[in-house]
């Protein structure tokens, strides 16, 4: 029979060396709240309903970062330590048998493998609790792991409370502990505050459990990277390295090309079809997913966007929460937003704004234009320097140009209008009114010649 596990992730803190207005979980590393990366990996252990997060500083905010996940969440009012923590969940979990992980929300490298094998280890050797350790060239700020002539763990003492000697141990206390639920709770309620800081130490527990007779036993990893916990934001940013760096390798061995890659920026969530080329310096962001035989170009953002295979982003150009169907290309220096939606095999060109419009199959907007609120057949033609004037001051109104129509250069759209299937607009128009189908609308001054005006006014100005 599967022993059940609980897991219950620490996130109450505000984490004053981040020296922030935000709570700490709520930062982002790899594009994703550090609260996320935890939660992720208890799902990977646990069903939702045996996931409990312990939310204090900024609490409705970090139950929302983890909105739709179905964890479970426990207020701790006041933070008053680790061990505080946990000792608010003891009402809601003291009933539940099996084993307990506690995990700190500011870890967020730690994956669900070796989580199992924490439980593992912990299920098979019968200590009361099984603790992560590792080994640090600098174990600053850390708690350092004291053993016992067995190799099991005596007490791990807080930086700030232990002596030079204890100082100079080089083992350290991850923050993720696995432990027998029933013993957890029997003994927790023995926690004090006898400390520097007069805080509830969850790490007292197991000289508690020693003291009542229970072994507590290390899992020494021997690669640290995974325990990494965030105090600072020079930490943040170092986790988030890491987080990068594992996001473009997966990808690379399923088959994306990634120039280098070092300087790429892409989220946790990302999806990337196989063969598609990411240039350097791209960033592509939150929830965007990218078929195959696409190409990235450099510098360029792709955020919250669908982009189905072989379509074509040339470099510094930012696409945003926007759909591009098969072969679109779009770019250089282009930019689409807010839903814009790019047919199979149109183009979009430099210095070309797309807004909530939709452009149709084998479109072109090549050079300069402002495509905002319109829906644009298939196979139409908008010349250089077209505006649609979506905006009277007071609300927006919607441009449609039909099937094959051809806007010429430097045309304004005043919208509400339509442009009919076929039709042609001159260059340089300003149109207000309907275009019907096959027609051609001029609406511009036409043009006037004065012969020899140049001599004329010469001779009016000679005395
Ligand atoms: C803790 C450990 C230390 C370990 C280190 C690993 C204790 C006493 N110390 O120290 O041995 O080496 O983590 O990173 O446990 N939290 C709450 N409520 C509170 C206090 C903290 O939910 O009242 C949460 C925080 O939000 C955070 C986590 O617990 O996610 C850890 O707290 P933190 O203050 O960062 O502990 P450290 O001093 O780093
Ligand atoms: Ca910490």
């Amino acid at each position: 029979m599967e022993t059940p596990i609980t897991v219950v992730i620490l996130a109450a803190g505000l984490g004053t060396r981040m020296r922030s207005k935000r709570a700490k979980v709520l930062h982002q590393a790899g594009g994703m709240p550090l609260i996320e990366h935890v939660a992720a990996t208890a799902l990977a252990l646990a069903p939702p309903d045996r996931v409990f997060v312990v939310v204090g500083n900024q609490a409705e905010q970090v139950e929302t970062a983890l909105d739709g996940r179905g964890v479970q969440f426990i207020r701790q009012a006041e933070q008053r330590g680790t061990g505080h923590a946990v000792m608010v969940c003891r009402e809601r979990l003291e009933n539940i048998p099996g084993f307990l992980v506690v995990l700190y929300g500011d870890c967020p490298l730690l994956s669900a493998e070796t989580l199992r094998q924490l439980i593992d280890l912990e299920q098979r050797s019968g200590a009361a609790a099984t603790v992560i350790t590792t080994m640090l060239e600098d174990p600053t700020g850390y708690g350092r792991v004291l053993r016992d002539e067995n190799g099991c763990i005596r007490a791990i003492v807080e930086h700030k409370a232990a002596s030079p000697e204890e100082l100079a141990v080089r083992e350290i206390n991850s923050g993720i502990y696995c432990f027998r639920s029933e013993l957890l709770w029997k003994h927790i309620g023995e926690i004090g505050t006898n400390n520097p800081a007069g805080e509830y130490y969850l790490t007292d527990i197991v000289e508690i459990l020693r003291r009542n007779g229970h072994a507590v036993r290390p899992f020494l990893l021997s690669d640290p990277v995974e325990v990494l916990g965030i105090n600072t934001r020079a930490e943040l940013a170092a986790v988030d390295r890491i987080l990068r760096e594992r996001k473009t390798r997966e990808l690379m061995l399923a088959g994306v090309t990634i120039e280098k890659p070092e300087t790429v920026t892409i989220d946790a969530q990302v999806q990337i079809g196989m063969d598609t080329v990411i240039e350097p310096f791209a960033r592509i962001l939150g929830a965007t997913v990218i078929g195959e035989d696409c190409r990235i170009g450099a510098c360029s953002i792709v955020r919250d966007s669908r982009l189905a295979d072989r379509c074509e982003v040339a470099p510094f150009t930012f696409v945003d929460s926007s759909e591009l169907e098969t072969g679109a290309r779009v770019g250089p220096y282009a930019r689409l937003r807010m839903g814009a939606h790019i047919g199979a095999g149109a183009q979009i060109g430099n210095f070309v704004e797309v807004k909530k419009s939709r452009v149709g199959a084998k479109s072109k907007s090549q050079h300069l234009a402002y495509l905002g609120d319109a829906v644009i057949g298939e196979g139409v033609n908008v010349g250089a320097g077209t505006i649609t004037c979506n905006y009277d001051g007071a609300a927006k109104h919607p441009t449609a140009i039909r099937d094959g129509a051809f806007i010429g250069s430097n045309s304004t759209l005043v919208a509400p209008v339509t442009i009919g299937e076929g039709s042609y607009v001159g260059a340089g128009s300003v149109i207000t009114e309907d275009v019907p189908a096959e027609a051609l609308a001029l609406g511009r001054a036409r043009q006037v010649i004065k012969e020899h005006w140049a001599r004329k006014r010469k001779a009016v100005k000679t005395p």
